[in-house]
């Protein structure tokens, strides 16, 4: 990695300490900003980003859903991304697609503020410290947002307020991470993934109608399982099935695919990460990897 780190920022890179903005910026105090997190991973072909179009649509479309112009296109972007993670000289890194109104006036309304687009890329590893051997989680007491409040669709930086409570009020009780219920009670996702589980040999995840931000990473396993013969239900699933599920896990571009062990102080399965889990687990790693010829079209080298 170079001495020097820089951020792409409104088609220039700047010095990474450089990068700043006013503290009334528009983004900053009401959180009208949206953002991706993309992975790249070292191949044996030096760096690829995982799904790198899929993510620049979703934050298009995220841009198209809070009504902001972005002033690029989705090609564009996935330039700036590429050439942020090859300025930097990174290989595995988290990138940080992010367009916000850089404007200090304190009005609430977006029109005709700026909007500026920067995209930063860091070196990053495991999301949960105990990714490896499972993470315990606790049901929130917060409430997933629905599309009558703010738009779950959208990777929306006001909508992580509410991620942000439930992940921290898990963590204070002594848990890894939350699982939110949708307004009608029905499992809907992690704080900042989506969540699977394993019954009777059967993949079970919400469907898009318990208000999920629908996942790059849960489509990937989707595709995976299929492919590989597995039965997948993407349906409304109930709480009782957090605690009769032989195996969990949570899926997310930070969390990668992580095992969840426990539940509301509940073991699931047998409270090890199950076998299901670990085979999707290995899978996944290897197609990010550049390891698996099936999946090869998923991955932009840099
Ligand atoms: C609320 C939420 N759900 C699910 C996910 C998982 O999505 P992906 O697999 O596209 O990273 C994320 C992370 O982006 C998230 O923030």
């Amino acid at each position: 990695m170079p001495d020097k780190q820089y951020v792409w920022m409104d088609g220039e890179f700047v010095d990474f300490s450089k990068a700043n903005v006013h503290v009334l910026t528009h983004s900053l105090q009401y959180g009208s900003g949206i953002f991706e997190g993309i992975r790249a991973y070292e191949t044996g072909k030096g760096a690829a980003i995982f799904r790198l179009k899929e993510h620049a649509k979703r934050f298009v479309n995220s841009a198209r859903i809070v009504g902001m112009d972005l002033g690029i296109s989705q090609k564009d972007l996935e330039e700036a991304i590429l050439s942020t993670v090859r300025k930097n000289g990174l290989m595995g890194c988290y990138i940080r697609p992010f367009a916000f109104y850089n404007d200090a006036n304190i009005g609430l309304s977006t029109i005709g503020k700026r909007v500026s687009v920067a995209v930063v890329a860091v070196p990053f590893g495991n999301y949960f410290a105990n990714k490896e051997k499972g993470i315990s989680c606790k049901v929130s007491s917060w409430q997933r947002i629905n599309s009558s409040v703010l738009p779950p669709e959208a990777k929306a930086s006001g909508n992580y307020s509410n991620s942000i409570l439930a992940s921290v009020e898990a963590k204070r009780a002594g848990f890894d991470e939350a699982i939110l219920l949708s307004q009608s009670g029905y499992v809907a996702e992690g704080p900042g993934e989506n969540i699977f589980l394993v019954e009777d040999g059967k993949l079970v995840t919400p469907s898009k109608e318990a208000d999920i931000l629908i996942g790059i990473t849960r489509d990937s396993v989707i595709k995976i399982s299929e492919s590989m013969g597995l039965e997948v239900e993407e349906r409304m699933v109930h709480r009782e099935e957090l605690y009769a599920c032989d195996e969990a896990f949570f899926t997310g571009t930070a969390a990668e695919l992580t095992p969840i062990t426990s539940i509301d102080l509940r073991k699931v399965g047998n409270g090890k990460p199950g076998p299901l889990t670990k085979m999707l687990s290995d899978k996944i790693s290897m197609v990010v990897q550049g390891k698996d010829r099936e999946y090869a079209q998923w991955l932009t080298y840099v």
